[in-house]
């Protein structure tokens, strides 16, 4: 056992059972574990990424590259059951059998081929490519977890800034965690005074025009919700939030206040995931009492 040349099977081997753990910091038994015994909580919250999966124009791909699909907790097997191909990426080595367990109904009549691929979806995202000439790209709930993963904030932000380059000649999509914290409620999705507006769909896109008075608007790193700190921010861009223009702060305390926020908020890093004039849906996951993310989805070239 030990070093071979090029091979460490030691180190091989610990990989792959801490990803498998926690897919580290994102996934893994801890997340398969935590959603198994949150699907009534975040069944409102599955059923809006459904909806605007099955509304958006995928039909003509044939393949689909599910990055971070994981066992597909969240995901829509309705959705799915429409491509030939489902090449399944990510790093957590359960994710494959508890996938197919999940969506069996997808792959009972043999019509649906699976794959399974055991790799960084982002940083090998050239490689896939290329292994990869066509099919549709989806990055499922995974970019907004970067943050957990390394710790140099910037680097992440810059990696998930580079991705829609990468991307420009491909039809691909992300729902993935915008902002994250505390609320006042156990749920703001049945909360009576919130439920109304969360249940509509909220949508969000950003461009390039400089509102006057705040050219100096940035992306919140961490802030108190009632309370944005300027210094923080770094989005010199106008938010669409709802067909109302405004800065990005103003937007992003507006979502806050929409969930009944309190405390200090993590912001995802992935504010600038999609390219400017994207029309993306935001949508509220209470992901555990009193706990809750603003998750961003969207698609682009389809
Ligand atoms: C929050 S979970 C989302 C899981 C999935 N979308 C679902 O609905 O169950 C994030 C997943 O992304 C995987 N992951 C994190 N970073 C990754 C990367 N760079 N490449 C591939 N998979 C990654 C984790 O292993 C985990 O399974």
């Amino acid at each position: 056992m030990g070093t071979t040349e090029g091979f460490n099977s030691r180190l091989f081997l610990k990989g792959l059972i801490q990803d498998a753990l926690d897919g580290q910091k994102t996934g893994g038994l801890t997340w398969h574990a935590t959603a198994w015994l949150a699907q009534k909580r975040w069944i409102n919250t599955k059923d809006s990424i459904e909806k605007f999966l099955l509304k958006s124009p995928t039909r003509a791909h044939r393949k689909l590259i599910l990055v971070g699909g994981s066992a597909g907790w969240m995901m829509s097997s309705k959705w799915l059951s429409q491509f030939e191909h489902i090449e399944l990426i990510d790093i957590d080595p359960l994710a494959p059998f508890l996938f197919r367990i999940r969506h069996q109904d997808v792959f009972k009549g043999g019509s649906v081929r699976f794959h399974f691929d055991r790799r960084d979806g982002i940083l090998e995202l050239p490689q896939l490519l290329k292994q990869h000439p066509e099919g549709l790209v989806w990055f499922d709930n995974v970019l907004g977890q970067q943050c957990y993963r390394f710790k140099d904030e910037e680097w992440v932000e810059r990696q998930l800034k580079f991705i829609k380059t990468l991307l420009k000649d491909r039809s691909w999509g992300s729902v993935h965690d915008l902002l994250s914290g505390p609320v006042l409620v156990d749920n703001p999705l049945s909360d009576e005074r919130l439920k109304d507006r969360l249940s509509k769909v909220i949508s969000w896109s950003a461009s390039l025009e400089h509102p006057s008075e705040t050219t100096d608007a940035q992306t919140p790193k961490q802030s108190a919700a009632k309370d944005l700190d300027m210094d923080d921010f770094d989005l010199p861009h106008l938010i669409d939030l709802n067909g109302q223009s405004m800065d990005f702060q103003k937007a992003s305390q507006a979502l806050l206040s929409w969930v009944d926020a309190c405390g200090i908020w993590q912001d995802h890093l992935s504010a600038e995931v999609f390219p400017l004039g994207i029309k993306t849906e935001l949508i509220a996951w209470p992901f555990k009492s009193k706990y809750c993310h603003w998750l961003q989805a969207g698609f682009c070239n389809l």
